[in-house]
């Protein structure tokens, strides 16, 4: 399996502080890699760093192509997108017309272009989503009346309607009780099903040893394990950065 997602060495510095220092990690193409550490271990910094958001040395490569020091809209061109803990969808409008307007990756002049030129490309990715994570039941609803578990479920949608290679995923399962954060894993699968690579970040370990096929861990910044669930379950170090900290014992 080829990596969709190679970073080596990659340091992110605010101040004396090195936030993510030398993480050297790998998604694999159609794996759902796991990202935990206690809290501050440099998690949302190792995405915003990926991304675009936050500045950068070492090496990120995506689909073997170098990209850092790109824009952020560049890179989710690319097809690496995140989703945000804000969620950022159009509370008022419906799912379906979010999921249009995340498909067409809006500039303005290829929205108009897509309007009248490939409305029915966009209206057939729209359909092939909601079919993948069976949201028939809440297209017509809209963002601000659907229950937490299903606005983060549109966030994900949303990445992959806009043909993501990877989707960044910081906490999707915060505010979520239990029966929805399983639900969600189980969408967490669908979206991998589709051919979709995931790095997922979260608190609740229960998810994380689910779902994931490897886990990729850090504590200050550096890789201290990377293994599969029955590994980091009884990896001395992680056991050791979690007993030493609040940060991870939170769910
Ligand atoms: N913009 C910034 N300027 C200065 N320090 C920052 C900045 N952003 C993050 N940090 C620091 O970098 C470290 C890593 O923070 P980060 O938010 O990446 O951790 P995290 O693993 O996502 O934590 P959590 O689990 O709490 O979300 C922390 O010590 C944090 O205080
Ligand atoms: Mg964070």
């Amino acid at each position: 399996m080829s990596a969709v997602l190679h970073t080596d060495g990659l340091t992110v510095q605010f101040g004396g502080l090195k936030a993510c220092n030398e993480i050297s990690l790998d998604v694999n193409r159609g794996e759902l890699l796991g990202l935990i550490g206690p809290n501050g271990a440099g998690k949302t910094t190792f995405i915003n760093a990926i991304t675009g958001f936050v500045p950068a040395t070492g090496r990120v490569l995506f689909d073997d192509e170098e990209v850092l020091g790109w824009v952020p809209h560049r890179i989710a061109h690319r097809g690496l997108t995140r989703t945000w803990q804000s969620l950022e969808l159009f509370g008022d409008i419906s799912v379906r017309a979010n999921l249009e307007v995340a498909a067409t990756k809006l500039t303005p002049i290829k929205a108009v272009r897509d309007y009248f030129g490939s409305s029915q490309r966009v209206a057939a990715r729209v359909d092939q989503t909601i079919d993948a994570l069976e949201m028939h039941e809440v297209l017509n609803a809209r963002p601000d009346d659907l229950s937490m578990g299903y606005r983060k479920l549109v966030g994900v949608a949303r990445a992959l309607v806009a043909d993501s290679k990877l989707v960044l995923l910081d906490e999707p399962a915060a505010g979520l009780d239990r029966s929805e954060t399983s639900w969600l894993a189980e969408k967490l699968r669908q979206v991998i099903d589709y051919g979709i690579s995931v790095l997922l970040v979260d608190h609740d370990m229960g998810l994380v040893l689910n779902v994931c096929d490897r886990i990729h861990v850090i504590d200050f910044g550096k890789t201290i394990a990377i293994g599969t669930p029955e590994e980091i379950r009884t990896d001395e170090a992680v056991i050791g950065a979690y007993l030493g900290s609040s940060g991870g014992e939170e769910q």
